[in-house]
């Protein structure tokens, strides 16, 4: 889909959407329309359910006096923030294409405080909604097929308008690289090729370090090693380096979950569901799509990413309940359950990540639990920190992005349940708040960095469509963690 912007006049063809306030007030666009078409708006909104109320819509289909295909009237209800005109964007991208159109423009003269803003915001929600994952489809209707190829945002200081897309546009390409990477076959995505996925960020100006498993054993990574032998696919770390600030500013750090599958090893999952374990590398997809995003837009902030990519199968050399490891800290652990394998791979990625860069903070990410779903449901992550202002400063990001954060507690008491008969630690604290008894896992990895953990088992895949997300991988954390880089880490 080809987005442009232009100032404002009436398009000659192809669909119009503009805008109607709460009780029914046209906005001047409206207005034009009404009087062109004789009446037709003021008509359509004669009866029936829409008031102008925001997220209404009615279309007003091939009008007279007009050569246009349809009228799509769209509510602003007193007005629209950021989200609702995201998700108005996405909307109107939906709607286009279930009715077949492939072209259309959207109107925006009234309904936001900043119109340039609200016209980049609209086109942002479209190209987050555009996106689909169809590599490994041979043959589809055409009539399932997208129509849409153009859209046309019409606003007074359309350059303004233009310049703000272009910025946003590069968190969509960042949200878009997640989602494939989220998306992709275990058989095809596995440690060495999700490596090689990334390493193409070396054209945006990344530097991107892949360490094999003989350099991990060098530097100790028991625990992450541990994970992956059982795979017949080799264990990788992947550094990836973006130096928009100046040299002797400290780094902000992103560490992310790559466990491209988890079987469970020989704590053996159930058939039921287990395809869904594809997706267990979202934290690292999501920090590598993060990385994207603040390189393309060329962020002022010197960013770490850190992924520990990681196959959990059974097998002859894997890993057995009982085994101790050591890891990268020093520190053993007793590995009671192999499905537990999540912790153990970020003990040393976080370790490595603090001990190598000494950043302002680290931020990991991990579908880390079952038991998150439980509590939270899809709605929010779970947020787990040692940190009250980086907890304030996720919370704010998730609100003004709609990538939402929730706080769970950590104390001593749920440390203690960590503790082993023959290790330093055992990998798992039983059922009880298992995902708090997780997060105090990785706690005593940190050290004593500033350090938050999400726990995005619940919101990396969606089965349900939503404004701005299509069905599947959602990209979820891009949009939250570009955000609180951008809002409080940029010169
Ligand atoms: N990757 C899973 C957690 C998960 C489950 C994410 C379902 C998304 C959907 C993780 O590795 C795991 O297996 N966790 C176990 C921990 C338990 C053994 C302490 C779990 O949640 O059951
Ligand atoms: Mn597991
Ligand atoms: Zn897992």
């Amino acid at each position: 889909m080809r987005i442009s912007f232009a100032s404002p006049s009436l398009p000659k063809t192809g669909a119009i959407v503009v805008g109607v306030k709460d009780g029914k007030e046209l906005t001047p666009a409206a207005t034009e329309i009404d009087k062109r078409t004789g009446g037709a708006i003021k008509r359509a909104l004669a009866s029936g359910r829409f008031t102008g109320a925001k997220g209404q819509s009615l279309e007003i289909v091939a009008p007279a006096g007009i050569g246009n295909s349809r009228i799509l009237l769209v509510g602003l209800g007193k007005g629209l923030d950021e989200l609702a005109q995201q998700a108005l964007g996405g909307r109107v991208f939906a709607r286009m294409n279930s009715v077949g159109e492939s072209a259309a423009t959207v109107l925006v003269d009234d309904g936001a405080d900043d119109l340039p803003a609200a016209g980049a915001q609209i086109a942002y929600g479209a190209r987050l909604k555009s996106y689909r994952y169809d590599k490994y489809r041979t043959k589809e209707d055409t009539s399932k097929k997208p129509t849409l190829r153009t859209l046309a945002i019409r606003v007074d200081s359309f350059a303004k308008a233009r310049r703000a897309f272009a910025s946003l546009d590069k968190v969509a390409d960042g949200v878009f690289f997640t989602r494939d990477l989220v998306s992709a076959p275990p058989n095809d995505l596995y440690p060495e090729t999700f490596a090689a996925e990334v390493k193409k960020l070396t054209d945006l100006g990344v530097k991107v370090e892949v360490l094999g498993e003989k350099q991990m054993q060098r530097l100790g990574m028991g625990a992450l090693l541990g994970v992956g032998q059982g795979s017949i696919r080799e264990s990788r770390l992947v550094v990836m380096r973006w130096n928009g600030a100046a040299r002797n500013k400290k780094p902000v750090a992103f560490v992310g979950k790559g466990v491209t599958f988890d079987t469970g090893g020989i704590s053996l999952k159930p058939a039921q569901g287990m395809e869904e374990m594809k997706w267990d590398m979202g934290g690292a997809g999501t920090v590598s799509g993060l990385m994207k995003a603040v390189a393309g837009r060329k962020a002022k902030a010197n960013v770490i990413g850190v992924i520990g990519l990681v196959e959990n199968m059974p097998g002859g050399n894997a890993q057995r309940p009982g085994d101790i490891v050591k890891s990268m800290s020093g520190q053993t652990i007793e590995v009671i359950n192999t499905d537990a394998e999540g912790r153990l791979v970020l003990a040393d990625a976080l370790w490595y990540t603090q001990d190598r860069f000494k950043p302002q903070f680290m931020v990991d990410l991990a579908t880390l639990t079952g038991a998150m779903i439980i509590a939270l449901g899809h709605e929010h992550a779970g947020l787990f920190s040692n940190d009250d202002d980086l907890s304030a400063k996720l919370h704010e990001a998730g609100e003004a992005t709609g990538e939402k954060v929730w706080r769970f507690p950590l104390a001593d008491a749920y440390d203690k349940m960590l503790t082993s008969p023959a290790a330093d630690m055992k990998n798992i604290g039983g059922r009880p708040a298992g995902s708090i008894t997780a997060a105090q896992f990785l706690q005593r990895f940190v050290n004593k960095t500033p350090w938050a953990h999400l726990d995005i088992a619940g919101v990396a895949w969606s089965n349900k469509e939503a404004d701005t997300v299509p069905k599947g991988g959602t990209g979820y954390g891009v949009r939250l963690l570009d955000r609180l880089v951008r809002d409080n880490y940029e010169d």
